[in-house]
């Protein structure tokens, strides 16, 4: 009745920005992420007769309130889907720095997805682990996978054709994704709920949506034929379009801060230079470069010379879900 499995974030390419079913976590639109090598989360799962409640203990801290009650209600489903009824004891640790925008939900979740159906020794297909594992937190149906992965939104209204598959495997496309720490504090509006105040009131939303279809499949072609220039100018565009759908909300909001912006010029400067690299933001302030490996050493040394930048971390595409003997 135990199980330990190990999922990677993902960064997104084309974001998931906004949802048309917030309970079965529907999106409004697909999205397409690369899974990275160098941050996870791994999480034992262990059903127990004895417990009359679930427990959560990350890195090594019980935890109460909010984040118990978050795993309990997607246990809660893993009961439902696998007709199991017993407690069980969830030991999470996480090598993502929390909440600065690096996607700790995501490898959480997938995680979480994995490790609770395998304790129960329950048959699940990666589609339904994907589906699974969306119900706790969307992106994480995209961490099911490594290397390059598309969330397809799906149109059944009960999330049973809403899930990701793998367009690129981690081996066939060799990337470099510098995470640029800015600011580590927790940040200000949760992306649940800015995506949620965004689709309500932001008159851009529209604009969002309706620009997409061109974004997806020049993003689906650039992997395909690993073409670095087009599919860096098509995540780059896409990333400023979602933040601009936040400027128009009410009340508006914007995740940035001027260190964010210092390191989206000095990105900018980088490419007049001829050095290819572009970047992604997602809900906080922290910025993604991406570059070619032959690059990374270059971009690496300019932005280290940012003042404002706290830290850097390396990564590659990464791999999909596995589950550790213990
Ligand atoms: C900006 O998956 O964290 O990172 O489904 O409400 O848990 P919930 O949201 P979450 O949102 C991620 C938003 C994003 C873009 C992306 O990862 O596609």
């Amino acid at each position: 009745m135990k199980a330990t499995a190990r999922a990677h974030t993902n960064i997104a390419l084309i974001k998931y920005w906004g949802k048309r079913d917030e309970q079965l976590f529907l999106p409004m639109n697909n999205s397409i992420s690369i899974t990275l090598d160098q941050f996870y989360t791994t999480t034992s799962v262990t059903f127990q007769d004895d417990l009359a409640s679930d427990v959560f203990v990350l890195d090594g801290v019980e935890l109460g309130g909010a984040e118990q009650n978050k795993i309990s209600t997607f246990l809660d489903l893993v009961r439902k889907t696998t007709k199991h009824h017993g407690y069980a004891v969830v030991e999470s640790s996480n090598n993502v720095p929390t909440a600065a925008g690096f996607a700790s939900s995501a490898s959480g979740f997938a995680a979480l997805a994995a490790a609770s159906t395998k304790a129960l020794g329950y048959e699940i297909s990666d589609a339904g682990l994907s589906i699974l594992a969306r119900q706790g937190s969307g992106s994480a149906c995209r961490s099911i996978y490594g290397g390059f992965v598309e969330w397809h939104m799906g149109e059944k209204n009960d999330g049973t054709d809403s899930f990701a598959t793998q367009l690129l495997s981690e081996e066939d496309w060799q990337l470099s994704i510098i995470s640029v720490m800015v600011e580590a504090k927790q940040k200000k509006v949760l992306s649940r709920e800015g995506m949620k105040r965004t689709v309500e009131t932001s008159p851009f939303y529209d604009g969002w949506l309706a620009s997409l279809e061109p974004d997806l499949l020049a993003t689906r072609a650039a992997i395909a034929n690993r073409t670095f220039e087009q599919l860096g100018t098509v995540l780059e565009r896409n990333a400023m379009k979602m933040h601009a759908t936040t400027l128009g909300a009410n009340p508006p909001f914007m995740y940035w801060m001027s260190s964010t912006i210092e390191v989206m010029q000095a990105v900018q400067e980088l490419r007049e230079d001829g050095i290819q690299a572009y970047f992604t933001i997602d809900a906080g302030p922290n910025v993604k470069v991406i570059c070619q490996p032959a690059d990374e050493r270059v971009v690496m040394d300019r932005l280290k010379q940012l003042m404002c930048v706290k830290d850097l971390f390396l990564c590659h595409p990464g791999p999909g879900i596995h589950y550790l003997t213990t």
